[in-house]
C-alpha cells in the first residue's frame, strides 16, 4: 500500500530546519557511518546512516565479508550470481546497523588506467547494467537503499573532481547512461552524482541529466546524493534536482570521525599523489543555513525542499525505516553462506586465458609458489571502498591447503605496496606496511627449477583518486615471470589486477589466470581453479590490449587537455573500438577458456520473445561452465558509423562432461538501437545474431531480419519518458 499520504502529511509537520536537516550530512554520533542524515526526533523519523562499498560494508575500524572486486563478479557473466552477492551486500549493511550502501558503482570501463576499474563491472553497456541491475536488487530486497554511483562519465581518477567529461548525446545514451538507468528499473533507493562536470556542468548541478533525464524521464521516485564534497552550489544543486548533500560536515569534521580514536585529530594535508583526484573540502554545507536562506529568499521553491524532503522519506519508507517498532528483515555479518558466496565468486570470475595443458594441477605435482606478495590475500583496491574481512586465505596458504606434491616458495621481489587514499586522507597509520625484503630473482629461479610446476602470482596496485601510470605490472615483476620461465617450461601465471594489463611474457608461460582482486577467499578460491575443483567459469568484461591501442591513448581524450576530457571515441570504447579499427587484441572481450570443451549444435533465435535458444554440448570428459555470449551485429546504415557488433546477451550454466543443454539467451532491446537526432531507432534490415564463446569467437551465426511490431517495441521501450523531458525542454 502507497504511503504517500502519511509521508505529505509528515512534510507539512516538519518546520524549515527539519526540513532542510534532511537533506544534508551530519556527523554520525556512533562514529561508524560514513554518511549520516539526522532523523527528526520529535515525529519519529529516525537518522538514516550510510555505509561504502561495493566490495563490502565498510565501517572504519571493524570487520565484514571482504568479497571479490565486482570485475571480477561482472567476469562471471552470471546474473544470478550478482543477486546473490547484492542480497548478501544488503544482509551485511543491516546487519552492521546501516541503512543504506553506497554501491554499487556503475560507471562504465572506458580507460583502461582508471583507478577504479575494480570497483566497476565492464566496457559494455549491457553486461555493466545487467550486473548494475541484479545487484541493486539483491541489496533493495534486504531493506537496504543502494546507492549506484558515480552518475555520470566518473570514467577516470585524475582530476575527478575538475575534469569536464565533453561527450555526445549519443555515447551517453548508448554507453554511460544504461547502467543507471538499470539500476532504477531495479529499484535503486538512491543515485549518487559523480564529482566531474559534463559538458560544462558539475554534475551535482546537472539539471538535463538529474532532473530530466533521471527523474522525469526515467521517472526515478528516490532521493539524489552528491558524492563527498562534490556539491558547488545551493540553488544550482536544489534547482538541478540534487537531493541530499554529503557529508554536510567539514573536512576536519570527517576527518576526526573516520580515523581510529589515537589519531582522532591528526587528520592532516592531503598528499600531493592523491590530491589531484580529491575534491576540494571547502565544497560542503551548501544544504545547510544556505539552502533555508535560499528557500525564504525564494531562489529554491519551498516545494522543491518539498520533493526533496519527500523523496528522501519515500526511500526510507521503502526499506521499512518508518515503521513503527522494527519490521525490517534481519541482517547478519559474515556468516558461513556468505564467506562460501565470497570463495564461488572468487572462483567463478577467474578467467583462463592462456593454457597450454597445463592446468588444472595434477593433485601430487610439486608446485612452486612464487611472488613478492604471495602470503597476503589481495583484498581490494585504495579507497572507501577497502574492507577488512574477519578471516581471510592467502594465495600460499590456499595451495599449501590443497597440494598433495611439496609446496615451496619464494618471494623473488620487495612486496610490493598497496596504495591506500583512504590512510593518508584520514590522517591514519598505514598498519600494513612490513619492513621490505630485497630482491632474490636466483632464490625464485633455484624454487622453480626444482618444482614440477611454477605458479608465480603477480599484481597491479589501484586506487581511488589516483590512476594507474600504465598498464603494465608494478616494479620488476615481468622480469620475475621472465625468469622463472625460463627455468620452468610449465609456469602458471597468475594476474591478481584491477583492470587489464599487458602481459609481455604471455607466450614464454604455459598458462594465466585472470584472477582479478579476490578479495578474503583468494588463496582457497585460486587453488579451487588451479587444481580443477571448480570450472574457471570467468570472462573478461574489458578488452586486454597494449596501452597504446586503446582509444584513450590519446591525451585530448584521457587525461584530458586544460580541464577537458574530449569522448569523441563515440560509441567506440573497449572492443567496439578494437573491432572497427580491425585491430587485434591481445586477449578480446567475453574471452576465457574452460577445462572443458563445447561444441555449439545450434541456435534458435525467438524475437518475438527476444531470446536466442542455444544448444551447446560438452564435448570432454569433464564438467564445465560455458558462458554463451550472442552479439548483434546491426545492418549499415548511410551516415551512421555503428559498431561492428555489440553485446545482446550471455547465460553462464554448468554443462556435465558429455551432456548436451539448451540454454535461452535473453537479448537487450539496447543492442538493436541507435541514439541519434531523433532519438532511439531501430534500423530495417539484416541483422546478424553471432553466437559463440567470445566477442572474436563465432561459433554460429544466424541472419534475421526485425519485423515492424519488434522493431517498434524496443524503440518505445528505451524511449519511455523522453516525450516528458522533451516537453519540459521547451517549456
Ligand atoms: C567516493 C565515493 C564514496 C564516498 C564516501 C568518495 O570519495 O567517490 O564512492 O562513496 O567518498 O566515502
Amino acid at each position: 500500500m502507497s504511503r504517500e499520504p502519511r509521508i505529505r502529511r509528515l512534510v507539512e509537520e516538519l518546520s524549515l530546519e527539519e526540513k532542510v536537516r534532511l537533506t544534508h550530512g551530519a556527523n554520525d554520533p556512533e562514529g561508524r557511518a560514513t554518511g549520516y542524515v539526522a532523523g527528526v526526533d520529535r515525529l519519529g523519523i529516525p537518522p538514516l546512516r550510510m555505509a561504502d562499498g561495493p566490495l563490502g560494508v565498510r565501517i572504519p575500524g571493524e570487520s565484514a565479508t571482504a568479497f571479490p572486486a565486482p570485475i571480477a563478479l561482472a567476469a562471471s557473466f552470471d546474473v544470478e550470481l550478482a543477486r546473490e552477492h547484492g542480497e548478501a551486500l544488503g544482509r551485511e549493511t543491516r546487519g552492521k546497523g546501516q541503512d543504506v550502501l553506497l554501491a554499487p558503482g556503475a560507471n562504465l570501463v572506458r580507460v583502461p588506467h582508471n583507478g577504479r576499474n575494480f570497483e566497476y563491472f565492464a566496457e559494455d553497456p549491457v553486461l555493466s547494467a545487467s550486473f548494475a541491475g541484479a545487484v541493486v536488487a539483491g541489496i533493495q530486497s534486504r531493506d537496504v537503499v543502494a546507492t549506484p554511483k558515480h552518475y555520470v562519465a566518473n570514467s577516470q581518477e585524475t582530476a575527478r573532481a575538475a575534469v569536464d567529461a565533453e561527450i555526445d548525446e549519443r555515447p551517453l545514451r548508448e554507453l554511460y547512461l544504461p547502467s543507471f538507468r538499470s539500476a532504477v528499473e531495479a529499484g535503486a533507493g538512491s543515485i549518487m552524482t559523480a564529482y566531474n562536470d559534463v559538458n560544462g556542468t558539475r554534475m551535482s548541478d546537472h539539471e538535463r541529466l538529474v532532473r530530466d533525464v533521471l527523474k522525469d524521464e526515467w521517472e526515478f521516485g528516490g532521493y539524489v546524493v552528491s558524492d563527498w564534497f562534490g556539491t558547488e552550489t545551493v540553488a544550482g544543486a536544489a534547482n538541478g534536482g540534487l537531493d541530499v548533500e554529503m557529508p554536510g560536515i567539514t573536512l576536519a569534521e570527517m576527518q576526526a570521525a573516520m580515523a581510529d580514536d589515537d589519531t582522532a585529530d591528526e587528520g592532516g594535508d592531503v598528499p600531493d599523489v592523491i590530491a589531484d583526484g580529491m575534491p576540494d573540502a571547502e565544497s560542503c554545507e551548501r544544504f545547510a543555513a544556505a539552502l533555508a536562506d535560499a528557500v525564504e529568499s525564494g531562489t529554491v521553491s519551498e516545494d522543491r525542499l518539498d520533493d526533496m524532503v519527500t523523496r528522501v522519506l519515500r526511500v526510507m519508507d521503502r526499506v521499512n525505516l518508518l515503521e513503527e517498532g522494527d519490521g525490517r528483515v534481519d541482517g547478519a555479518v559474515d556468516t558461513p553462506a556468505h564467506r562460501d558466496l565470497a570463495t564461488r565468486v572468487a572462483t567463478r570470475g577467474t578467467v583462463l586465458l592462456e593454457n597450454d595443458g597445463v592446468l588444472p594441477l595434477s593433485d601430487d605435482a610439486d608446485v612452486a609458489v612464487i611472488g613478492p606478495n604471495v602470503d597476503e590475500p589481495v583484498l581490494g583496491g585504495g579507497g572507501s571502498s577497502e574492507t577488512t574481512p574477519v578471516v581471510e586465505s592467502d594465495p600460499q596458504t590456499g595451495i599449501a591447503e590443497r597440494a598433495e606434491g611439496g609446496v615451496a616458495v619464494a618471494h623473488g621481489l620487495p612486496r610490493v605496496e598497496e596504495v591506500s587514499m583512504l590512510e593518508e586522507f584520514t590522517g591514519g597509520e598505514d598498519d600494513r606496511a612490513e619492513p621490505s625484503r630485497e630482491p632474490d630473482l636466483e632464490g625464485a629461479a633455484a624454487t622453480a627449477r626444482e618444482a614440477d610446476v611454477a605458479v608465480v602470482f603477480v599484481r597491479d596496485t589501484a586506487s581511488e583518486a589516483i590512476d594507474r601510470e600504465d598498464l603494465r605490472l608494478p616494479g620488476r615483476q615481468d622480469e620475475l615471470v621472465e625468469t622463472v620461465a625460463a627455468e620452468n617450461d610449465r609456469t602458471v601465471v597468475v594476474v591478481n589486477s584491477s583492470g587489464p594489463i599487458e602481459c609481455p611474457w604471455r607466450e614464454e608461460v604455459a598458462a594465466v589466470l585472470e584472477n582479478w582482486y579476490p578479495g578474503q577467499a583468494h588463496g582457497e578460491a585460486v587453488a579451487a581453479v588451479l587444481y580443477g575443483d571448480a570450472d574457471p567459469g570467468g570472462r573478461l568484461p574489458v578488452t586486454f590490449a597494449p596501452e597504446d591501442a586503446y582509444p584513450t591513448a590519446d591525451e585530448r581524450r584521457y587525461p584530458g587537455v586544460d580541464g577537458t576530457a574530449r569522448y569523441d571515441e563515440g560509441v567506440f570504447v573497449g572492443y567496439r573500438h578494437f573491432d572497427s579499427a580491425e585491430r587485434e587484441p591481445t586477449y578480446p572481450f567475453g574471452h576465457g577458456r574452460s577445462y572443458a570443451d563445447y561444441e555449439y549444435v545450434d541456435a534458435d533465435p525467438d524475437l518475438e520473445d527476444g531470446t536466442v535458444r542455444v544448444t551447446v554440448e560438452n564435448t570432454a570428459d569433464r564438467d564445465g561452465r560455458e558462458v554463451v555470449q550472442v552479439y548483434v551485429r546491426p545492418p549499415s546504415v548511410d551516415g551512421v558509423d555503428r559498431p561492428v557488433r555489440e553485446l545482446a546477451g550471455f547465460e553462464s550454466g554448468a554443462i556435465p562432461a558429455g551432456e548436451r543443454v539448451s540454454v535461452a539467451v535473453d537479448l537487450d532491446d539496447l543492442a538493436f538501437a541507435r541514439y541519434g537526432e531523433d532519438g532511439w531507432t531501430v534500423d530495417p534490415g539484416e541483422y546478424v545474431l553471432e553466437i559463440g564463446r567470445s566477442s572474436r569467437d563465432v561459433r554460429t551465426i544466424q541472419r534475421t531480419e526485425l519485423d515492424s511490431g519488434f522493431r517498434e517495441r524496443v524503440r518505445r521501450s528505451l524511449a519511455t519518458g523522453e516525450a516528458a523531458s522533451d516537453e519540459r525542454a521547451h517549456r
